[in-house]
């Protein structure tokens, strides 16, 4: 398996382009099921996840074509022949729940088994049972799937979430845009990928008000044509890469960032003593020879801070002056990456979900292993302040979620390389 090297103490300088947004993506993908016209989508992220999409979308019937290198991904669902979402499919990423209910939607049934993805915590289903069967369908769970029928015909409603899960919500708003009369649904997750949705298939023909805000209406159509959107900008790469320059020192300018997509990320890094400023071309972020102060994190469904940065700003907080609490909310079992800079050098406690950070001088380089996603990218940002080598093994949930690193980070001054191994 491949793993990355990075040899730290590089200060960074330069321009980092910011892809569009997997989380957006993943999700706007299922809608081509809703359609019998060609769905088109620009500035698609280039990731592993996305291709585990396409081929679960495939695998359903749809046709899915990878343009202008995978930044542009055409789909057509004009005949599907499965609705069948098969466990070596979904165990490979959570998101393939999604196509739970455009199948639901087109097609009257649905077969998806329960999810894999990261090891980050239980992640149920409940919440998208619950929400779906107040529209009308019928769910049970069978040898690892829910079995999902609608033998009434799916009908508007009013869909209270007791969390505001974000796939549920996606889930639930795409299957109202084709169902009878109107849905409501209440608690709605605020994240800019559901808005991100919801612009598409208001391109696609569907009535919706209120998405980005946490009661959503959506007025049922008969059906829903073709269109072509561009991918939100992915404000966890944005975050991400934003802190690069802070925990190595230097200045990036993050290409097409927008403060508002990482307001409550932005406003910590500004408590710790971080300079961001917005420009044309997106963010720029300093380090201005001062180190970062410490900051306490809580995360919090959107606007508050982000689970997906939770990580990666406990890494900057390692070396920073001071004592920070990173408390997560979100997920029951996510700070995997703590052991691992513990390994680095750096002085963490973790008791359930609250991790404790003392602020060290520095952080050595060493051998890491790479547990989910947003894990091993905190390591690889560690790495760019450690002294000496950082190997962080493991990496393929990196490629799940970040396009090109060592090609981003080197081109910024950063000594990053992939070792390849068969
Ligand atoms: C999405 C993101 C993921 C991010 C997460 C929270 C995608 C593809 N993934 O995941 O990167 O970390 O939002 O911002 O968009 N839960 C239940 N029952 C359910 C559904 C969720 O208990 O039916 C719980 C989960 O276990 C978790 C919490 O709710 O503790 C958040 O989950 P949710 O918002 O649904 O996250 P995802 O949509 O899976």
């Amino acid at each position: 398996m491949d793993s990355i090297l990075v040899r730290g103490g590089k200060p960074l300088s330069g321009q980092i382009p910011i892809a569009g947004a997997k989380n957006a993506c993943l999700a706007l993908m299922p809608a081509t099921l809703l359609s019998d016209e060609p769905l088109t989508l620009t500035n698609a992220p280039r990731l592993s996840d996305i291709k585990t999409m396409s081929t679960l979308l495939q695998s359903l019937g749809a046709e899915v074509s990878s343009l202008q290198g995978g930044k542009v991904i055409a789909m057509s669902s004009h005949s599907l022949n499965g609705d069948r979402a098969d466990y070596d499919i979904v165990r490979k990423m959570r998101a393939s729940n999604l196509v739970l209910g455009p199948l639901l939607a087109r097609l009257g049934e649905a077969v998806v088994s329960l999810p894999g993805g990261c090891a980050i915590g239980a992640r149920p289903m409940d919440i998208h049972i619950d929400a779906l069967t107040a529209l009308g369908a019928e769910i049970e769970l069978k040898d690892g799937y829910l079995h999902a029928k609608t033998s009434g015909g799916l009908k508007g409603g009013r869909v209270a979430l007791r969390f505001a899960s974000v796939g549920a919500t996606e889930n639930t708003l795409m299957v109202a845009t084709l169902a009878k009369g109107t849905t409501v649904i209440e608690n709605a997750a605020r994240e800019p990928e559901i808005v991100d949705l919801a612009e598409c298939l208001t391109k696609m023909g569907a009535r919706i008000e209120g998405a980005g805000e946490s009661r959503i209406e959506i007025e049922g159509v008969d059906s829903l044509h073709g269109a072509t959107h561009s991918v939100v900008t992915d404000r966890i790469e944005l975050g991400t890469f934003m802190l690069a320059p802070v925990i190595a020192g230097g200045e990036v300018e993050c290409l097409g960032g927008r403060l508002g997509l990482v307001s409550a990320f932005a406003e910590k890094l500004a408590e710790a003593g971080v300079e961001i400023t917005e420009t044309a071309a997106g963010l720029k972020v300093r380090r201005n020879g001062e180190i970062p102060r410490a900051v306490d994190v809580v995360t919090e469904v959107y606007p508050g801070f982000p689970t997906d940065l939770q990580a990666q700003m406990m890494a900057m907080l390692c070396t920073a002056r001071g004592t920070s609490v990173l408390e997560e909310r979100i997920f029951e079992n996510r700070f995997m990456h703590a052991p691992e800079l513990v390994r680095m050098g750096a002085d963490i406690e973790v008791h359930g979900g609250t991790a404790t950070v003392r602020g060290v001088d520095r952080l050595r380089g060493a051998p890491v292993m790479a547990t989910d996603l947003r894990a091993s990218v905190s390591l690889i940002l560690a790495g760019l302040a450690a002294e000496g080598e950082t190997r962080v093994n493991r990496v393929y949930h990196l490629d799940r979620g970040y396009e090109f690193i060592e090609q981003k980070l080197g081109a910024v001054g950063a000594d990053i390389e992939r070792v390849r191994e068969e």
